[in-house]
């Protein structure tokens, strides 16, 4: 099959979180079992001299947004037997950061137009473009109408990914006409029309050929308006052509076999020796009392309400109670930051606050932490718990989404699982069972091993997952 897929975010190329992780490492999947497979992404500033330096320029052309003639250049990269296409227009792309910038609406309207009318001027026919959260939501949309204007398209069908329900991608009607350049009818209620106003997402769900999102759980989730955000009424309403498939995780990057930056790469023959000195060095590197016996527990998040950080802040000084080391990456909302900065004063040497955004840092956390704790009161389908269990690192979560479909619950009478979970929003429920994963941890070292080897054996990759998208693509092309 020929496969085009489109995000506003690719790894390595450019990212601010798992959407690009997503998009570096399914389509390369894609193409590893046979297929024909394009992504394409927007030129932005932040992306480095070093791809550039690499790029071949193939064509430029007008792209037509409502009245207006915006240049659009295309470059490609080919890698991995991936082609990736970026999307060059400096008005819009030439800018400080991704998201946030007033004419978004019309920066990923130009994008989602251009990802269409590159197929018509360099002649590719894809059997399916695929979509993923706001930015591209536009895409279906417009290939309603551009199947019957662009022949390369005539036959080509929309599978739309829905990464985080919470950026729908909202604005005020008056954008419709003159920004999107799609006519009045658009606004109506099987199309964007969304409480009078134009919501992206949701023309998105309701355009295009099958919709899915990234785990089991959070599909049957977003039926639910706690975590729809407004949008239930349309998931339940087309969940006929809605599916969760779990996303995998980039394994070749992600192995403690051969990770680069880490003090000691392991297997899980030599999870032990290999994380003591993992351990050792992330103590030093963030100023931890370098003690090989006390537990670890490791955060790698943004740090913002959905993320549950109020139920770790509640905790806070019962958790630094036990016997225990903690270390927190990432930024966020003030409060947290705030909170997390006191507690490294408050406990030197046993709570370590890394306000900052590194992955080097974040594989040292991976590697060296004993515990990882996800206490999210949402997660479409979360990474970091899986890279985490790839890493003998014993997840603690919350039972949502993709966190409740990759971390199963130790059982203490049979030894299966992988993890530490509780369901409730409760920081004494979360408290409960990172005081089990401590005690675990101190007086039961085989049953602590066993819980390394399920996580670090499990098949986290993305054959399976793959496959199930491959299964809809041919399905929805008959
Ligand atoms: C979003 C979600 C996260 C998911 C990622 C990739 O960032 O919040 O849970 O893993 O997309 O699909």
């Amino acid at each position: 099959m020929k496969i085009l897929f489109a995000s506003s975010e690719v790894a390595p190329f450019i990212k601010t979180g798992g959407l690009a992780d997503v998009a570096g490492s399914l389509p390369p999947a894609l193409a590893a079992a046979g297929h024909e497979v394009k992504v394409i992404l927007p030129l932005y500033e932040g992306i480095g001299e070093n791809w550039r330096s690499q790029m071949t320029f193939l064509k430029y052309f007008n792209v037509t947004l409502a009245w207006r003639q915006v240049y659009c250049g295309i470059f490609e990269i080919v890698q991995n037997d991936v082609t990736y296409w970026f999307v060059d227009n400096e008005y819009y792309f030439k800018r400080w950061q991704l998201y946030g910038h007033f004419d978004d609406c019309e920066r990923y309207a130009y994008f989602s137009r251009a990802v269409l009318e590159a197929c018509g001027h360099l002649n590719f026919s894809p059997d399916v473009v695929h979509c993923n959260d706001w930015q591209t939501a536009l895409v279906p949309i417009y290939l309603l109408e551009e199947r019957s204007r662009t022949h390369q398209l005539a036959n080509t069908k929309s599978v739309y990914t829905i990464h985080n329900i919470e950026y729908q991608g909202r604005y005020g009607s008056q954008v419709l006409e003159d920004v999107i350049g799609l006519n009045p009818g658009y606004l109506s209620e099987t199309m964007l029309g969304y409480y009078k106003d134009v919501n992206l997402m949701k023309g998105a769900i309701m355009a295009s050929n099958f919709v899915t999102t990234v785990s089991p759980s959070y599909a049957q989730e977003l039926r639910i308006p706690f975590y729809a955000h407004g949008l239930h009424g349309v998931i339940s309403q087309q969940s006929g052509k809605v599916e969760g498939i779990l996303n995998g995780i980039d394994a070749q990057l992600y192995d403690p076999a051969t990770l680069t930056g880490i003090e000691s790469n392991f297997t899980p023959k030599t999870v032990t020796q290999g994380k003591a000195k993992c351990k050792a060095a992330l103590q030093r590197a963030v100023g931890l009392n370098e003690d090989p016996n006390v537990p670890i527990i490791g955060c790698i998040s943004r740090l913002v309400g959905h993320k549950g950080f109020s139920l770790v802040t509640d905790a806070l000084h019962r958790i630094m109670e036990m016997n225990v080391q903690m270390v927190v990456l990432g930024t966020g909302d003030w409060q947290y930051e705030a909170a997390f900065r006191d507690a490294q004063n408050q406990y030197p040497g046993r709570f370590s606050a890394q306000l900052a955004y590194s992955a080097p840092l974040s594989n040292m956390i991976y590697a060296g932490a004993d515990l990882f704790l996800m206490p999210s009161i949402s997660e479409p389908c979360g990474l970091s718990q899986m890279i985490a269990m790839r890493f003998g690192t014993v997840p603690i979560v919350r039972e949502t989404g993709g966190l409740k479909d990759t971390v199963f619950p130790y059982n203490k009478f049979t030894g299966e699982g992988r993890g530490f979970t509780f369901a409730d929003i409760n920081a004494n429920d979360m408290l409960w069972v990172i005081r089990e994963a401590v005690d675990l941890y101190f007086n039961n070292k085989e049953a602590w091993k066993q819980l390394q080897m399920e996580g670090m054996t499990a098949d986290f990759t993305w054959n399976s997952s793959a496959q199930q998208y491959l299964d809809i693509y041919q399905r929805i092309c008959g």
